[in-house]
């Protein structure tokens, strides 16, 4: 504890002296926060989220490493969008790609982000983060009528179905209900 505080004072004075507040908030963010370090960046881009949004919650681009975005993200990967059109203008798509390859999960040190990015590093871009082996492993004891046998879930991709905090890029296991089996962890 003494020797958090003192890292943080001498940040403070650090700071203090380059006279740089954004930097200031960002640092104090990601020391006095381990927590959110754990988790994945939140959606901060408009078009992203309400483009991304519309049809099922706006995964966080640190969910799947830049080469998976390269894929799904081209104008005509959009077209032919999981058997949907999510078609967009130009203008809009080069926005939400360079706002997704920005934040990809090999672009992050966020911890969960880290794991896909490892779990990604040497095989073909997965398409879809419910292939990512390592949101596969943490979900592979749920039985599926918690899942597809679920009218309230339907299935895996639906994050936000379970994960009650999902559009802040928390996932952990504290904040998780199934809807319909309030003792699912039991
Ligand atoms: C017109 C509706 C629609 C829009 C708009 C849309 N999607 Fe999707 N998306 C879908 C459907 C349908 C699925 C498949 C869901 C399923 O398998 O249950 C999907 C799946 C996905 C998946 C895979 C989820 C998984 O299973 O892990 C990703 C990633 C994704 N979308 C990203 C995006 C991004 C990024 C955008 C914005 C450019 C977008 N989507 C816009 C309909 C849409
Ligand atoms: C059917 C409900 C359900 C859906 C849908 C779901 N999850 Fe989960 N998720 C869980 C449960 C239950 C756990 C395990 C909690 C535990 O470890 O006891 C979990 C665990 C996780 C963990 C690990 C948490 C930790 O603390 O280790 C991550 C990360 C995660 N989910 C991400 C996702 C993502 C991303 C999606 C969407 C692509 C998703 N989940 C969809 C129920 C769900």
């Amino acid at each position: 504890m003494i020797k958090r505080i003192s890292v943080a004072t001498a940040l403070a004075a650090t700071l203090a002296f380059t006279n740089t507040p954004i930097l200031a908030e960002d640092l104090s963010e990601a020391i006095l926060s381990p927590f959110r370090q754990k988790e994945i960046v939140p959606v901060d881009n408009k078009q992203y989220k309400d483009e991304c949004g519309s049809c099922h919650f706006a995964y966080q681009p640190g969910l799947l490493p830049t080469k998976s975005w390269e894929k799904l993200l081209t104008a005509e990967a959009l077209k032919k969008h999981f058997g949907e059109n999510a078609e967009l203008d130009a203008d809009t798509l080069k926005i939400i790609y360079d706002y997704a390859i920005a934040n990809a999960a090999d672009k992050s040190y966020h911890k969960r982000s880290r794991k896909i990015a490892l779990a990604t590093e040497n095989i073909e871009a997965p398409l879809r983060v419910t292939e990512v082996r390592y949101i596969k492993r943490k979900h592979h004891e749920i039985p599926d009528k918690m899942i597809k046998g679920n009218k309230d879930v339907k299935s895996l991709s639906y994050c936000d179905a379970c994960h009650t905090q999902a559009n802040k890029g928390v996932y952990d296991e504290d904040t998780v209900k199934i809807p319909n089996y309030p003792d699912w962890d039991d």
